[in-house]
């Protein structure tokens, strides 16, 4: 019935609104019934509730919706492993022979203090972030936030400004009422990997300070994903690099398009691994094929990761959007707080190690950004680009 119910919000109009305002307003209050236009609005205007008003909220709904439409109940009780059949003839039943009027007004009165409980009424928004973001695309729908990288043209490389906005974006969604959270990217790149330019732009305190700085942010970017409390998604959308493959330890699905591939070049470029690879690595893929990866840049397949168990499942590219859209909307319909309390069970005994390995990467990484060697590989990479 609440589904049902929440189904009308979409069909909720202004109309609406403004009748069941007139009809308030001539409400002389509980001592007298509500007319049918009245229970009918409150019934649409149920389905603008925001927040799921709890299962006790909801049987009182379910027995008043009864008791107004069809009087006193006198189906036969359902059977006992019915469970919930059972507590909705419970609810229903208990209401006795309480006046279908009678009903119709509490059923008012209930929505009525249900709504007042959430603040005053608003214009429909459409759903979404309410932050505005400039590197990424952030959207909810069918309880589905997606975090789409968006900068295609740089194959989505991740600027200072993109660090901080995906940290912003996951403390949303963390907290907004979408079951599960992905991420993926625009264009033919899932992600780049750290914009090497970040290493260009040089501040007052010199390159102490750029690496001070670079340090700070990836490690509040890390902690972002260490304690993201619903499941998380990747949908690897092209190749991936960098930071953006080694995070994917803390992802609890990674879907793959067939033309993806897996490149973590620290060691090319003078650095170390992040993300909490250095310990999510060798727990998933075992020490050898770790270090091929982390120390010796071994770029795997799509195939590869998924057998090294990186990669959830490999989907063929024609097809990779559309199987994988079923999936998430079949993950989305999943009870909210199970799947985050199992995350929780599932996480929780290895989130303060995981703090700990990030705080470790960082600290080696600022040390590794003060390098000859890093600056060597950096300053290669856009000699490179110029020579072109
Ligand atoms: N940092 C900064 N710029 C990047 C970038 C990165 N990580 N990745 C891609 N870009 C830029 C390129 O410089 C290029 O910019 P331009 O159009 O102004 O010249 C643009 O994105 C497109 O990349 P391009 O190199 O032309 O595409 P490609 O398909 O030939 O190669 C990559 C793509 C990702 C393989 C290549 O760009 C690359 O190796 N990038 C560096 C990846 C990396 O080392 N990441 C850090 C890991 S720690």
């Amino acid at each position: 019935y609440w589904l049902i119910s929440a189904r009308l919000m979409s069909r909720w109009c202004l109309a609406c609104l403004k009748r069941c305002l007139l009809n308030h307003l001539h409400t002389t209050g509980s001592m007298m019934g509500a007319t049918v236009e009245q229970f009918n609005c409150a019934k649409s205007q149920m389905g603008t509730l925001k927040k799921d008003p709890g299962n006790e909220a909801k049987l009182k709904i379910y027995a008043l919706f009864k008791q107004a439409t069809q009087g006193p109940c006198n189906t036969p009780k359902p059977g006992m492993l019915d469970f919930v059949g059972k507590a909705k003839w419970d609810a229903w039943n208990s209401l006795g022979s309480v006046s279908q009027e009678d009903a119709r007004q509490q059923y008012v009165d209930l929505i009525d203090s249900l709504l007042a409980a959430e603040g005053p009424v608003v214009a429909a928004q459409p759903t979404g972030s309410a932050a505005t973001f400039d590197t990424l695309l952030v959207s909810t729908e069918d309880n589905i936030t997606t975090i789409r990288f968006n900068r295609p043209q740089k194959k989505n490389a991740i600027t200072v400004e993109m660090y901080n906005e995906i940290i912003k974006a996951l403390e949303e969604s963390g907290k907004d009422d979408s079951v599960i959270t992905v991420i993926t990217g625009s264009g033919d790149f899932y992600c780049s990997g750290n914009d090497l330019t970040n290493f260009t732009k040089i501040p007052e305190g010199g390159t102490q300070q750029m690496a001070k700085d670079a340090g700070e942010l990836l490690r509040e970017f890390v902690k972002a994903f260490i304690d993201f409390p619903k499941p998380l998604i990747a949908v690897i959308n092209g190749p991936a690099v960098g930071v953006s493959v080694t995070l994917l330890g803390l992802f609890e699905v990674v879907y793959a398009t067939e033309r993806a591939t897996f490149h973590t070049p620290f060691s090319q470029l003078g650095q170390s691994p992040e993300g909490c690879s250095s310990y999510t690595f060798p727990k998933m893929m075992g020490n050898a094929k770790a270090s091929e990866m982390l120390l010796f840049n071994k770029k795997l397949t799509a195939t590869q990761a998924c057998a090294q168990g990186l990669v959830t499942e490999v989907f063929p590219d024609s097809s990779f959007q559309t199987e994988v859209a079923t999936r998430l909307k079949a993950y989305a319909k999943l009870p909210r707080n199970s799947l985050t309390l199992s995350k929780q069970l599932i996480r929780g005994t290895e989130k303060e190690r995981l703090h700990t390995v990030n705080d470790q990467e960082v600290e080696r990484l600022v040390e590794r950004w003060l390098s000859d060697e890093c600056m060597q590989a950096i300053m290669s990479f856009f000699q490179a680009k110029a020579k072109l």
